[in-house]
């Protein structure tokens, strides 16, 4: 078998472990058109607000096509922490209202034995079937109406359930969430603000806004922000990124692209993922305009450019030839020497 063998000065020093590096398996970057259609976008998230209660703190999500995902619950965990950042309890959005006392039936009444129970929504009732058994879903109706609900001790649900005394059990708390999020693959926002929030007259409106505090504090640290499943060498570049509120009110904002990735490993298995870029502002509130609370928004926007990486093994010849270029162009005054000569 003929092949090249390179008689250079510093062989030993130079040559060995460059040809070391060439022999490993190199990962190829390609730019294509993103042709794909109809595929869903996976957001993971990790956020924690150090001074925002979980019952204050809800999750929006909306996209460019119009579908809308006001307070996700699905997927999603929050966990109460206390000052010092210790969590004092974990769990599902949603889920865990505290029963107590017979509930009034919306036809009036203390529920009965016999009896299955439907809460009355306080006038949002979308129609004359609808019930609503607990704070969470008149809460919800409101929302669909676009009512903000104003006095919730007014409600026998919220009553029941200690609504506004659970708000102030966790009035010094913060709050992590974390979970993800199942979007169409179109531009849209996700956002993180204080109270429950919907649309009225196209603005975007939240219910707590009407009751008691005056200020909210949605400082924040991104433990981890990722659009899809990891792969060998993804950076995302939001996480451990933290944010302090300097001002009461205000929205931060972070402008996301995100680049569609695929890599395929040595053995053709496909990893189908993203990176993103980022960049970040704080809008603070226009002089003459109506307060609004806090919020904390992720806009992403999709790149029509897909990047895939291929991990490929180096041919044996490659990885010399690549060296010996090296060394024909960089090696300057050295002595080189190329010659053939028979090689096992
Ligand atoms: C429930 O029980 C009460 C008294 O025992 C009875 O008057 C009423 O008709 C029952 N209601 C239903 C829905 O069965
Ligand atoms: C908001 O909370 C953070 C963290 O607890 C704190 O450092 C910051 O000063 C607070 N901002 C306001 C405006 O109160």
């Amino acid at each position: 078998m003929c092949c090249i063998v390179i008689c250079c000065l510093v062989l030993d020093m130079c040559f060995i472990p460059i040809a070391g590096l060439y022999l490993h398996v190199v990962t190829e970057p390609e730019l294509v058109v993103d042709i794909s259609r109809g595929e869903t976008l996976r957001i993971n998230f990790d956020v924690t607000f150090p001074a925002l209660p979980c019952s204050m703190l809800s999750l929006d999500a909306m996209d460019i096509s119009g579908e809308q995902h006001l307070d996700v619950k699905h997927d999603i965990i929050k966990k109460r922490i206390d000052v010092h950042g210790n969590v004092i309890e974990a769990r599902q959005v949603g889920i865990g209202a505290p029963k107590i006392e017979t509930p009034l039936q919306r036809h009036g009444g203390r529920l009965e034995h016999n009896e299955t129970y439907c809460g009355s929504c306080y006038g949002a009732e979308a129609s004359d079937e609808d019930c609503c058994n607990s704070c969470e879903e008149v809460r919800e109706s409101y929302q669909k109406k676009g009512w903000g609900l104003s006095n919730p001790d007014l409600i026998d649900q919220c009553k029941r359930e200690g609504f506004l005394q659970r708000i102030k059990d966790e009035e010094s708390e913060g709050c992590n969430i974390y979970g993800f999020l199942e979007v169409n693959k179109v531009a849209g926002n996700f956002h993180f603000a204080p109270g429950k929030s919907f649309q009225q007259l196209n603005m975007h409106v939240h219910d707590l806004l009407a009751f008691q505090k005056d200020s909210f504090n949605v400082s924040h640290k991104i433990n981890r922000l990722a659009f899809g499943d990891y792969f060998p060498g993804v950076v995302n570049p939001l996480d451990g990124v933290q944010w302090t509120q300097q001002t009461t009110y205000g929205m931060y904002q972070y402008f996301i692209k995100v680049v569609p990735t695929v890599y395929t490993d040595i053995n053709g298995h496909k990893i189908q993922s993203n990176q993103f870029s980022v960049t970040e502002h704080f809008k603070s509130d226009e002089v003459g305009r109506a307060q609004s609370l806090p919020e904390v928004f992720f806009f992403y926007d999709l790149s029509p450019i897909k990047v895939t990486f291929r991990e490929q093994h180096v041919s044996f010849l490659h990885s010399f030839t690549l060296p010996i270029l090296h060394f024909l162009f960089f090696s300057g005054d050295h002595h080189v020497l190329i010659s053939s000569s028979e090689y096992l």
